[in-house]
């Protein structure tokens, strides 16, 4: 079960045309990420929770899944009652089989292959991933007995009972955990909590285990995770390799040009890089590290670094260097022409972040 709703709040305005869960990351939504991740774990049949923002763009996106090697089934929530509601949603879809919740705006490096293997060897009732963090608070935090035992699960505690961060990635095998849905009441933030459920199983004497993740695990809830996930995904998981056409430019480290893509001769793009199918890059460019470009971009006379570019947007003649900075789908960012007084020009909708 793939969960593609919710509100993606923090990351306005990126999320009033879409799901947060689409933002693409070297190439990819972070989405996709999580689905190739259930794939390279043996699943084939995927339910995606589907919410309010746009999901006719989830499902023209993956279709049947079969481009991906796998079976998608959509299944509409809408508003977003919390991560146990949409678990319950699943309920027919899933039948008697263990199954996994992976939440598609989390992206763990390592993979979850190993902790599936060891769900399906052991009887429990569930399972949790744990990883430690510095900022629990903002997570769903683990609590232990003296012996280490695991009693109990608070969401987003001011008070953390310890470091252990609930990852968004849950194993389950039915019947007990619906019933544990169907016992519980919304939070104080109105939502049915998968936390709340999961201490029902452990409160009725279930077994439910757990694992500590070690590598990096990034849920992608801000835009400085975004970018942060940009950062890590091109520093580990992307391969340099040159499909599109390079016309003399500088080509420094790792870097990924899609097919279609070209670069013009006084540009400079230093890896880690990613440019997007059909992009051109024109003169006086530079590309810095950890920046992925979208495809379809039109982006010339321009140094930028450290950013993330989604698909269609023009940059072009800006006087001074971009970093840190996410571009959504089809911005037009150009540098002053001589017809407009001097001045910036902007046009921004609701909570835009611009830093001049
Ligand atoms: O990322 C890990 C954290 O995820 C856990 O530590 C927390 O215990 C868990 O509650 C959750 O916290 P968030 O506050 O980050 O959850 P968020 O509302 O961002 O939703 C997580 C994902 O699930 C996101 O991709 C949106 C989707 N979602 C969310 C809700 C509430 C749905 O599809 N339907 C929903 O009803």
């Amino acid at each position: 079960m793939l969960l593609h709703g919710g509100f993606g709040t923090r990351l306005r305005p990126l999320t009033h045309t879409g799901p947060k869960q689409l933002i693409k990351v070297a190439g990819k939504p972070i989405s996709q990420w999580a689905l190739e991740d259930l794939r390279g774990s043996g699943i084939k049949d995927v339910a995606v929770i589907l919410g309010n923002i746009a999901p006719e763009r989830v499902v023209e996106y993956y279709g049947d899944g079969s481009w991906l090697g796998l079976n998608l089934t959509y299944i509409y929530q809408g508003y977003p009652h919390g991560l146990a509601h949409a678990l319950y949603m699943a309920r027919e879809f899933v039948g008697d089989d263990p199954f996994v919740m992976y939440l598609g705006d989390n992206i763990i490096f390592e993979g979850i292959a190993r902790f599936v293997k060891r769900f399906e060897e052991s009887d429990s009732e569930a399972m949790i991933l744990l990883a430690e963090v510095p900022n629990p608070q903002r997570f769903g935090v683990a609590r232990f007995d003296d012996k280490g035992r695991l009693i109990g699960l608070v969401e987003k505690p001011k008070e953390p009972p310890s470091p252990y961060a609930l990852v968004g990635v849950y194993f389950f095998r039915p019947p007990h955990i619906f019933r544990a849905v169907e016992s519980i009441k919304p939070s104080w933030r109105g939502e049915l909590e998968i936390t709340d459920a999961i201490q029902r199983l452990i409160d009725w004497g279930l077994r439910v285990d757990y694992d500590v993740i070690t590598g990096w695990w990034k849920d992608t809830g801000t835009p400085e995770d975004i970018l942060d996930a940009n950062r890590m995904i091109l520093d580990s998981k992307l391969e340099g390799r040159i499909l599109g056409r390079v016309e003399g430019a500088e080509i420094q480290g790792r870097v990924y040009i899609d097919e279609g893509a070209v670069v013009s001769r006084d540009a400079i793009v230093r890896g880690p890089a990613y440019i997007g199918r059909g992009t051109r890059i024109g003169s006086g460019t530079y590309i810095g590290p950890y920046t992925s470009i979208g495809s379809g971009c039109e982006i010339s006379n321009v140094e930028i670094e450290n950013s993330l570019v989604e698909d269609g947007v023009v940059l072009k003649d800006i006087d001074s260097r971009i970093t840190d900075s996410i571009i959504g789908s089809r911005s037009v960012v150009a540098g002053k022409s001589n017809k407009i007084p001097s001045g910036y020009r902007l046009i921004l909708g609701e909570r835009s972040q611009i830093t001049l």
